[in-house]
């Protein structure tokens, strides 16, 4: 029997636009098939323009980038270490394998980040046990970067780095340049010790596996370096006085990320656009609202997540969630809070209740930058059909 469902409408698969290939055939005509190579400073060179961060450092995932960061902050066993509960267990998996002690701290309401007054709060309750952070790591949320300069205020009188996630905001902005523009680049903000990125297949722009790691200093990039082709110590032979990684990005990756981040703008754009249209298409039904844009910057909507009331809108997440995948369509729950995992239970806690209620309501949905308007409106005529009192 013929399979008659519509091909599947992803959340958020790769986007290629047809240049990448070009920068891959020549990654395979110089034959650097290796984790080393002109593609790698090329993309490196490329992205350190892009976003202003003056070191850059090519790797194989978001993960491992932060991984680095941690080991160059100087986090081990024992540590402590502050991170969103709102994110995704790659952003905090790296400081409890390095055996830190990991406590969370709650969004805030309007932006779903960290919530600088909870930091703070945490910040008193440890120094107070005469215990300092190694380091804290906010996430740019779905593509809308956590209010950096706030953050930094609140973590200096402890003298604490803050390492910024900016895995899922490669393309965001944040702050304003004094005459209404956009200001600068996600993670770029003076001040952080670091900055990663992911190129996940799911991502803005993609290397199909990937991540950067991103510094105004240089000494922390160098180091990290090192650390992510085994320590090497420079010699002839294989030297080495401490253990790292092998956690390069692939030269043929590299290619990938060339093209992608040649269209990194014109993403955004689209991606911003498919918010406004489901914004457009919820505008009149109640009980759905999607999440909210602050003015200290500009998202890059990776991902629309719409919030849903279900009492006004009479039906669940959960509910919306299977009707589209009935239709072939994914959609998925936002990130399930961090202290609420098996794997922290115990951990401390800063708040929890607005995360945890975020959750709870939230859902993302196809956000693709491949999406037509039509493709929208059959989203969204899906998802308003699943609620009370819908004449569709
Ligand atoms: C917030 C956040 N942090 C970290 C990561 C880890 O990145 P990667 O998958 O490249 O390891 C991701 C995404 O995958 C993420 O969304």
């Amino acid at each position: 029997m013929a399979d008659n469902k519509p091909p599947r409408l992803f959340l958020s698969p790769p986007h290629m636009s047809g240049r990448e290939a070009g920068h891959v055939a020549q990654a395979f005509a110089s034959n650097y098939i290796a984790p080393l190579g002109p593609q790698v400073d090329a993309f490196e060179a490329a992205f350190a323009e892009h976003t202003g961060i003056a070191h850059c450092l090519a790797v194989s995932s978001g993960t491992a980038a932060i991984h680095l960061a941690l080991r160059c902050l100087g986090v081990g066993p024992g540590d402590l270490v502050l991170a969103a509960t709102l994110t995704f267990v790659g952003s905090v998996a790296p400081a409890a394998q390095l055996g830190a002690d990991l406590a969370f701290i709650d969004a805030d309401r309007a932006s779903w980040n960290m919530d600088p007054e909870r930091l703070r709060e945490a910040l008193e309750f440890f120094a107070k046990q005469g215990r300092r952070a190694k380091a804290v790591i906010p996430t740019d949320l779905y593509g809308q970067c956590a209010d950096y300069a706030r953050l930094l205020d609140v973590c200096a009188p402890f003298g604490v780095p803050l390492l910024a996630d900016c895995a899922e905001s490669v393309g965001a902005r944040y702050g304003y340049d004094g005459i209404g523009g956009p200001g600068r680049h996600a993670g770029s903000w003076p001040g952080l010790a670091a900055s990663i990125f992911s190129f996940n297949g799911n991502k803005i722009i993609t290397t199909s596996g990937g991540g950067m790691l991103a510094s105004a200093d240089a000494g922390l990039v160098a180091r990290a370096r090192k650390l992510s082709q085994q320590a090497r110590e420079p010699a002839p032979y294989y030297e080495h006085v401490e253990l790292g990684y092998n956690y390069r990005l692939s030269n043929i990756l590299a290619a990938i990320g060339l093209g992608q981040l040649e269209t990194l703008e014109a993403r955004v754009a689209k991606r911003r656009l498919i918010s406004h249209w489901y914004a457009e298409e919820f505008a009149a039904t109640p009980g759905l609202s999607l999440m909210p844009e602050v003015a200290t910057g500009r998202a890059n909507r990776w991902l629309t997540v719409v919030l849903i009331d279900a009492e006004a809108f009479g039906a669940t997440p959960e509910d919306v969630r299977l009707a589209l995948e009935a239709e072939n369509i994914e959609s998925r729950p936002l990130w399930k809070p961090m202290h609420m995992q098996p794997v922290f239970a115990g951990r401390p806690v800063f708040g929890g209740r607005v995360a945890g209620e975020l959750f709870a309501r939230g859902l993302c949905l196809p956000s693709g930058s491949a999406m037509t308007r039509d493709d929208v409106a059959r989203v969204a005529r899906l998802v308003r059909a699943s609620g009370r009192g819908s004449a569709e």
